[in-house]
């Protein structure tokens, strides 16, 4: 599923992979990812209405895949963000069943779960190598993480990236940015949810320091917590 990318590979081949992308992670590239995550939690939000009752994981999920494919795709997922969902949901059940099943079935027999993993994996693959080649015949300005990686060249041999290793470092970011940043802003929600205290805390400091689309968060404007 998630091929030899940085989260599954090792030694030698991790290094230098891990050297490839670092600067994709540099504090200034993600200073520049904000104004995304701004703008897509403010579309969210504009969805909200008060009185509602909306299940939070859901939303929370939604929210991070669409940061997730903006920032790191320059892509919007809007019209296929459902059909994403299912399959990146698909593939963490499995995660989660082979993980804490006695004799996992391996995966090229055709059981039913694995006929659906197979279908996910298909779709996002899909989806990452088209993707792919539209950066590749239209580069354009390198300001997500799918232009950096294309423009990553190892410092020894001067080489990129194949579209197969793009795949899966870009099938592995998606992952692991995706799912984990949704169940943290979860758990948060819950945790405020039981503390009212720290939630009346958290609201002030919000307030004090930006109101909505009349003065959206930024990275120097980030001050909730400090205080804490
Ligand atoms: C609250 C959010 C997050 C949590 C709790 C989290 C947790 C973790 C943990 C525990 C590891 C280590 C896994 C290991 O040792 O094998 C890890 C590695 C990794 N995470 Fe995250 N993560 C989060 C967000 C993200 C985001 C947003 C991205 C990318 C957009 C990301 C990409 C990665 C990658 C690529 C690795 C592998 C790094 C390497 O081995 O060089 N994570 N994460």
């Amino acid at each position: 599923m998630l091929g030899n990318g940085l989260l599954t590979s090792e030694g030698d081949f991790w290094l230098r992979q891990r050297r490839l992308i670092q600067p994709v992670f540099q504090k200034s590239r993600i200073a520049s990812y904000a104004s995304d995550m701004v703008e897509e939690t403010l579309r969210l939000l504009s969805t909200w209405k008060a009185g509602e009752v909306r299940d939070i994981p859901t939303e929370m999920m939604a929210l991070t895949l669409a940061i997730a494919a903006r920032t790191l795709f320059h892509e919007a997922v809007e019209g296929e963000a459902a059909a994403v969902a299912q399959a990146l949901h698909v593939m963490q059940e499995h995660f989660v069943n082979r993980f804490s099943g006695l004799l996992p079935w391996p995966l090229w027999l055709p059981t039913p779960g694995n006929l659906r993993v197979r279908a996910a994996v298909r779709r996002l693959d899909e989806l990452l190598f088209r993707f792919i080649r539209r950066r590749r015949e239209n580069p354009g300005p390198a300001t997500d993480l799918l232009s950096l990686l294309l423009h990553a060249r190892d410092e020894g041999d001067g080489q990129g990236m194949s579209d197969k290793q793009l795949r899966d470092e870009a099938m592995t970011l998606f992952l692991a940015g995706h799912e984990t940043t949704a169940l943290a802003l979860s758990w948060t929600w819950y945790l405020l949810a039981t503390n009212p205290e720290a939630a009346r805390k958290l609201r002030e400091e919000a307030q004090e320091c930006c109101t909505g689309r009349r003065r959206p968060p930024t990275t120097a404007r980030v001050c909730v917590m400090r205080r804490w």
